[in-house]
C-alpha cells in the first residue's frame, strides 16, 4: 500500500489518541518492544538517529523517561503502553495500526535473570519465574509475530528480527547448570520462531534471530568482556541491513551476522 495512503488510514484510526502521530509517511518503520531501557532503548536512539518512524512499546511509559527524552527532539516516535503478555493489548495495538506498514518487528522485551540468582542449581528454580520467562520470552513474540504479520508483509523491507539468547543453544551454550528459566525460554523463542520462519517465506518476509552478545544493561554493573549497548546494536543494525530471504529462519551473531547452531 502506498505509504500516504496508509498514514491516512492510521489517522482516521479512532482505537488509539496516539496511533501513527508523527509517522512520516515517507520514511520506513520499525516496531521495538521493551523500548524504555538496555537494548531496546539504544535501537530507538539508533533508529531515530536513522530518521525512522519508531513505534516503540513500554510496560509503563509513564515511567519511561529516558525514552520519552528522545521525543523532545524527535516527532518520529510514538511511545506505546504495552506489556507483551497482555494479548488483548497486542491485539488492539494492531488495530490501532492495521494500515501501518511495519518494515521491521523487532522483539526485544525479555526478562533476563539477575546476576546472583543466574547460578542457581535446580533447588534454586523459581517456578512462577520460570513460567513467566516462558510466557515473556517465547509466547509473547511468537504472538506478536502472528498478529503483526499483515503489518509486516504490507511493508517494504518486510522483517521479523527476534532478540533471543546463546543461552537457548543447545550448540554453544554454557555446559553448566545455570539460567533454567531464561535458557528454556530462548531455547522455545527459538524453536516457535523456527517453525514460523516455513510460514514466512510466503509472504516474503524474513525471519530472523539475534544474538545480541553479552551487553551491559544492568545499571552501575559492568561484567567482564560485556560490551555496551551502543556497540551491540550498532552491529546488530548491520546484521539487519544485510537481511535477505536466505537468512529466513537462521539464529544470527551480533558481531558479523554468521550463524549459530540451535
Ligand atoms: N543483555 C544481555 O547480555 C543479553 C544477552 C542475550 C540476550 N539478551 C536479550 O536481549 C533483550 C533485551 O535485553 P536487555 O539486556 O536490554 O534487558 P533489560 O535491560 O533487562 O530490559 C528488558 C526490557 O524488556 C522489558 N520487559 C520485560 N518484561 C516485559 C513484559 N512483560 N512486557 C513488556 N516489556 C517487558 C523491560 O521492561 P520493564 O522496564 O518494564 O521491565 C525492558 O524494557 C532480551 O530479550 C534479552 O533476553 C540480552
Amino acid at each position: 500500500m502506498p505509504r500516504f495512503i496508509a498514514l491516512l488510514a492510521c489517522v482516521a484510526s479512532f482505537l488509539s489518541t496516539t496511533a501513527c502521530a508523527g509517522l512520516d509517511p515517507d520514511k520506513p518503520t520499525v516496531l521495538i518492544t521493551g523500548s524504555n531501557r538496555g537494548i531496546g532503548l539504544e535501537f530507538v536512539k539508533q533508529f531515530s538517529e536513522r530518521g525512522w518512524n519508531i513505534i516503540a512499546t513500554a510496560r509503563k511509559p509513564g515511567e519511561a523517561t529516558d525514552l520519552q527524552a528522545i521525543t523532545d527532539g524527535y516527532d518520529q516516535l510514538v511511545i506505546e503502553q504495552l506489556d507483551v503478555t497482555d494479548f488483548e493489548r497486542v491485539k488492539a495495538l494492531q488495530a490501532a495500526y492495521k494500515d501501518q506498514p511495519i518494515d521491521i518487528l523487532l522483539s526485544n522485551a525479555g526478562i533476563t535473570p539477575k546476576y546472583k540468582s543466574a547460578f542457581k542449581t535446580v533447588s534454586g528454580v523459581d517456578w512462577d519465574m520460570a513460567r513467566k520467562s516462558m510466557e515473556v520470552n517465547a509466547i509473547a513474540p511468537l504472538q506478536i509475530a502472528q498478529v503483526f504479520m499483515d503489518n509486516v508483509a504490507a511493508s517494504e523491507q518486510k522483517k521479523i528480527v527476534v532478540i533471543s539468547s546463546k543461552g537457548g543453544s543447545f550448540a554453544v551454550g554454557p555446559e553448566m547448570p545455570m539460567m533454567y528459566s531464561y535458557r528454556g525460554s530462548k531455547a522455545a523463542l527459538n524453536m516457535y520462531m523456527y517453525t514460523l520462519s516455513f510460514e514466512t517465506p510466503k509472504k516474503d518476509v524474513i525471519l530472523t534471530l539475534l544474538s545480541p552478545g553479552q551487553v551491559n544493561t544492568v545499571p552501575g554493573m559492568k561484567i567482564p568482556n560485556a560490551i555496551e549497548t551502543d556497540e551491540s546494536v550498532k552491529k546488530m543494525l548491520a546484521v539487519i541491513d544485510g537481511l535477505t530471504p536466505e537468512h529466513n529462519g537462521k539464529f544470527l551473531d551480533y558481531e558479523d551476522g554468521s550463524e549459530i547452531g540451535w
